[in-house]
Formats: structure tokens, C-alpha cells, sequence
């Protein structure tokens, strides 16, 4: 697949938005401001194809992107962001929590986690949800180019390690937007999530 043909398809509020529930899905979840939206971005080699923000709880909705004919990639709203209004918080958590459960198409997670402050209970929770639900995953620590080379490999031996527990098969893979490391293996993974 090329990625970068993606384009956008629209935002949802809820589910009840989301054009018809077929074909595959492959959605970008993790903490607020891990990264997602930026790792779209990269993978599609266009500057603002998704919103990015400094600020936390940038996304706030369900959006979609086409990459070819029944194949989407989603951009999730963050979670574990505290600094939003309980009401706006509550309505989006819910809408996230729907997609997840119902969405038919859903075949993969990718599950973005800042490199420096991976696997917080939040991340967990989501990482045994999927696994539960027989969905794929793929982990990305992000902004790998925070770290110095040793310390990457560290956080990245160490969550590796972690996940392995699970005995789920989840890649853990370091990640960074700003200097283009991982793409390759996001787009791999990508391929074949949807030819499968
Ligand atoms: P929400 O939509 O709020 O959940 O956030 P998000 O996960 O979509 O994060 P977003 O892509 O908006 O990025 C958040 C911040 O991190 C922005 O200031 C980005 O510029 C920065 N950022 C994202 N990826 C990288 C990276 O690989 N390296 C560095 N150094 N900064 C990054
Ligand atoms: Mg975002």
C-alpha cells in the first residue's frame, strides 16, 4: 500500500458517524499527546493530514483516513488527559470505549507510548483489553529521539520484556516523527494487517 495517498475521510463525534462498518480498520490509540496523530502524519508524509498539538487532548474526535479502497487508518482521541472539562472528557472516553467495542472492522491497534514514560496503568488496561478482544497490536515508543541511543534500547529491551508475559506476539518497536526511525516497521506491520 502506498500511505502516501491516505487522505481524510471525515470525524465522528460517535459511532453512529462512522461511514459502513466495512473492510479494515487500523487505529492509532494511546495516551494524550504520545504521539499519534504525528505518527500519522510520518507514516503518510504529510505535514498536516492529522491535527497535532503541544497542548494534550488535541483529538478529540473519531477520524478517519482512507489509505486505499476498505482500508482506513483511525485516529483516536488520547486518554488519561485530566485537564479537560468532566463533561467533554466523559463524552469522548465514551465514544473511544464504543469504537473500540463495536467497530467490526477494527483488525489492529497500534499503541503509541512515549518512550520516556511507557506502560502506565491506562497503557496496560488498553494493551490487555486488545488482547483480550483478539485484536492485533503493534507497541510504538515514541519520541525515541529523546533518549540517547543506550538508554532507547534500555526502555526498549525492558517494555519488551514486560509485554512478553502477556505470551500475545506484540512487536515493541521504538519510534520517532522527528527523525523518521520506525516507519518501516509501522508500514510492514500496516501491510500486512490489512492483506490478512
Ligand atoms: P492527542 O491528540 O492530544 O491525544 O495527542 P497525540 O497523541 O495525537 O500527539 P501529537 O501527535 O499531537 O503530538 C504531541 C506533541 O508531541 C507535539 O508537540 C509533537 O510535536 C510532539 N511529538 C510527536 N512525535 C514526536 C517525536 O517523534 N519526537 C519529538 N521530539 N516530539 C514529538
Ligand atoms: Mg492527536
Amino acid at each position: 500500500l502506498n500511505y502516501h495517498m491516505t487522505r481524510f475521510i471525515l470525524s465522528a463525534p460517535d459511532i453512529r458517524h462512522l461511514p459502513p462498518d466495512v473492510g479494515v480498520e487500523i487505529a492509532f490509540a494511546g495516551r494524550s499527546n504520545a504521539g499519534k496523530s504525528s505518527a500519522l502524519n510520518t507514516l503518510t508524509g504529510q505535514k498536516s493530514l492529522a491535527r497535532t498539538s503541544k497542548t494534550p487532548g488535541r483529538t478529540q474526535l473519531i477520524n478517519l483516513f482512507e489509505t486505499a479502497e476498505n482500508c482506513r487508518l483511525v485516529d483516536l482521541p488520547g486518554y488519561g488527559y485530566a485537564e479537560v472539562p468532566e463533561e467533554v472528557k466523559r463524552k469522548w472516553q465514551k465514544s473511544l470505549g464504543e469504537y473500540l467495542q463495536m467497530r467490526n472492522s477494527l483488525r489492529g491497534l497500534v499503541i503509541l507510548m512515549d518512550i520516556r514514560h511507557p506502560l502506565k496503568e491506562l497503557d496496560v488496561n488498553m494493551i490487555n483489553w486488545a488482547v483480550d478482544a483478539n485484536l492485533a497490536v503493534l507497541v510504538l515508543l515514541t519520541k525515541s529521539d529523546k533518549l540517547a541511543s543506550g538508554a532507547m534500547k534500555k526502555q526498549v529491551r525492558e517494555v519488551r520484556e514486560a509485554l512478553s508475559e502477556l505470551n500475545a506476539d506484540i512487536e515493541v518497536e521504538p519510534f520517532s516523527s522527528t527523525k523518521k526511525v520506525g516507519v518501516d516497521k509501522l508500514k510492514a506491520k500496516l501491510n500486512q494487517w490489512f492483506s490478512e
